[in-house]
């Protein structure tokens, strides 16, 4: 005959511990996909410090691949389309708009729970031929710029919640960069940009975001002189993108450190947009140049951390495999946190242990030199 025994308090408090005693058996069994750590996801680790932590997607990757999203969503909160939300890949013809790759991305973040940052309506890369020859009246080329924008807004709205709305339109001495929309625009035009934009999204936090302005020089004193007319005029501008791409080169963090610090009294979020950190530059063997850049990718976490305002850590590419940097630079390399077979490398434990354990206090870094990739630290 079958006993039975009326449920009590105590149960309850042993079936949970026998549950969290099972996952936490399950996790340390399997492991994350990563492999070779029992650490928390850097996602989990990152939300205890009040960051976001992403990559930019490639929409290939996410249909082809399933090992690549699967590390995605295990790891990061944050993705940014590298390349399906740019002008050519929205509206290739005029008038004609096409939305599969930057849906893929958007649905696969919305299931995941993870943050989008669009990226990016005027830039003057990535835009269709009928843009680079059109000729049109000012007043036509106004309603082309606006509409892009309000089309991307049409679209995914609220489940953006960053919008890289105009991108690299400084040039390195401080000018405005001579681009397609400064020509057939005006000067005015990143202003009418950001108005439209939160016109269109109001609920979306529209960023600057550039390259090359991650210290102090003619560049980001212009951006900072901008953010701060934008903020004293009521301009919308919520944040700026610092992409830091260091490939030959990369600032001491000290001046990283002082120069974002100039920004976030300006009351903006700060982001790291597009992080990637070459090796092909390093000395020594391949083992040593992963372990310089571990130490780099270490550094630029504590940077960040000791600047509260930085709320977005993303990389540019989940793994080696999917990097613009051998692109670009006609090299091979291995800029990223994973390896081009989704394995961690010492950058990512770097990152991990920083994010699990760094203490910022004022001025942490100010005894350090930028050892690696010397000659071009300035
Ligand atoms: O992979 C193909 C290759 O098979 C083909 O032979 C070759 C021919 O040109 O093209 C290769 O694709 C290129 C792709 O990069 C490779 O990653 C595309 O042509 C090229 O247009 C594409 O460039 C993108 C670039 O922006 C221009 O849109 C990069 O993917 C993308 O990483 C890069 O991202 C930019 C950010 O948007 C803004 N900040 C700088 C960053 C790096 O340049």
């Amino acid at each position: 005959m079958a006993t039975i025994i009326a449920w009590q308090p105590e149960f309850t408090a042993l079936v949970v511990a026998a549950a969290l005693f099972s996952v936490g058996c399950a996790y340390l069994a399997d492991g994350p996909q990563t492999g070779a750590t029992a650490q928390p996801p850097l996602k989990v680790l990152a939300a205890k410090r009040g960051l976001n932590i992403g990559v930019c997607v490639s929409p290939e990757a996410l249909r082809n691949d399933p090992g690549y999203g699967k590390l995605l969503a295990e790891q990061f909160d944050i993705v940014t389309p590298e390349n399906a939300m740019k002008f050519a890949h929205i509206q290739p013809e005029r008038g004609t708009f096409t939305w599969d790759d930057a849906d893929q991305i958007v649905d696969f973040a919305v299931q995941h729970g993870m943050k989008i940052r669009s990226h990016t309506a005027l830039w003057h890369h990535a835009v269709p031929e009928w843009i680079a020859d059109g000729a049109f009246a000012r007043r036509q080329w106004e309603q082309i710029a606006k509409d892009q924008i309000a089309a991307i807004a049409q679209r995914y709205g609220d489940r953006l919640t960053y919008w890289d709305v105009v991108n690299e339109a400084i040039a390195d001495d401080g000018q405005l960069r001579e681009t397609i929309w400064l020509k057939t625009l005006g000067p005015d035009y990143l202003e009418k940009a950001y108005r439209w934009a939160h016109a269109a999204a109001p609920n979306v936090k529209l960023v600057y975001n550039d390259y090359g302005a991650e210290m102090k020089n003619a560049k980001s004193d212009a951006i900072y002189a901008m953010a701060r007319d934008f903020l004293d005029r009521g301009v919308p501008l919520h944040a700026i993108g610092f992409q830091m791409h260091f490939i030959k080169s990369m600032p001491d963090p000290r001046k990283i450190a002082e120069n974002l610090r100039r920004f976030a009294e300006l009351g903006l979020e700060l982001h790291v947009t597009e992080l990637d950190i070459a090796i092909q530059k390093m000395s020594g063997t391949r083992a040593e140049q992963l372990e310089q850049q571990a130490d780099l990718y270490r550094r630029v976490m504590e940077v960040c951390l000791s600047v509260k305002a930085v709320t977005v850590f993303q990389m540019w590419g989940l793994d080696d495999g999917h990097s613009w940097v051998p692109w670009f630079t006609k090299q091979p390399d291995a800029a990223l946190l994973f390896d081009r077979d989704y394995q961690p490398k010492p950058a990512y434990h770097a990152v991990t242990r920083t994010l699990a354990e760094f203490q910022p206090d004022a001025d942490a870094d100010a005894s350090q030199t930028c050892p690696v990739i010397a000659d071009s630290v300035k």
